[in-house]
């Protein structure tokens, strides 16, 4: 147990530039409280002694302002920097060496049960306020930036940044699904209105082209313009 501690204040040393000294972490870095509060809550929840362990993270949560389940799952050299509104689900399983920032929520989504949260292998880092949701798994090495909003697994050693955020339901009608990697399918309603308008600049382009053509050549429109009369 002491000894994971200390690899928990070394990861923040190596991994926060800021840091100068292991006891300026030991008193300074609220996400290292949370850890090693973690760490020993952790350890409770495992002999059963569920209750006391929920309570206990509250009040680690109260003083750390990171809010760890016992349950939670987390390996060696664990960094969470800065901490504030760092939420880690139940289920969660985190391998060793990996960094969170401030406000990473590893949730679920709300559909699953038993396995909900989802599993970091080793060497993840997760950017400012990203959502990794669901029983899903980030691949080791992977970082995930800033903001974004994880729901399907990430395979090693990638980068992923923005957030998918659409509509799927409307008054309780599932709606048009639009997903950036799914293909898209003529029968889309937005596709649909996308080919309407393409087609309605086609016509206003071809009517300009004939405006334009008849003001540098009136004599040539004219005469195309008798012919269609004729036939
Ligand atoms: C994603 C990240 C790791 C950079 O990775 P990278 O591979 O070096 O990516 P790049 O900087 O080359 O950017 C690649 C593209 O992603 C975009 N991008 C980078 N980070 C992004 C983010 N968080 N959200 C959305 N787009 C992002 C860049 O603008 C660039 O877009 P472009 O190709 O259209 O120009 C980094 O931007 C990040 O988000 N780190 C998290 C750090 C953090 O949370 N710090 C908190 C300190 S308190």
């Amino acid at each position: 147990m002491f000894g994971t501690l200390l690899r928990d204040i070394q990861a923040a040393r190596e991994r926060d530039p800021a840091a100068r000294s292991n006891l300026e972490i030991l008193l300074c870095y609220s996400g290292v409280h949370a850890i090693m509060a973690h760490r020993i809550i952790h350890r409770l929840w495992q002999w059963k002694l569920r209750l006391l362990a929920r309570w206990l993270s509250q009040t680690a949560k109260f003083f750390t302002n990171v809010a760890i389940h016992p349950g939670a799952e987390i390996g060696e050299g664990f960094f969470i920097d800065h901490g504030t509104g760092t939420v880690i689900g139940e289920t969660s399983e985190i391998g060793d060496g990996v960094t969170l920032f401030q406000g990473v929520t590893l949730g679920g989504t709300g559909k699953e049960s038993g396995k909900r949260h989802p599993t970091l292998e080793d060497n993840v880092t997760v950017g400012a306020h990203a959502q990794i949701l669901g029983s899903i798994t980030i691949g080791e090495g992977s970082v995930i930036g800033a903001a974004a909003v994880v729901v399907d697994d990430i395979p090693p050693y990638c980068t992923v940044v923005g957030s998918k955020a659409y509509v799927t339901r409307r008054d309780g009608e599932r709606t048009y699904d639009f997903r950036h990697d799914h293909a898209l399918r003529a029968e889309d309603p937005l596709i649909q209105q996308l080919l309407d308008r393409i087609k309605q600049l086609e016509e206003e382009i071809s009517t300009l082209k004939a405006q334009c053509q008849a003001y540098r050549n009136p004599q040539a429109a004219h005469d195309r313009q008798s012919n269609a009369e004729e036939q």
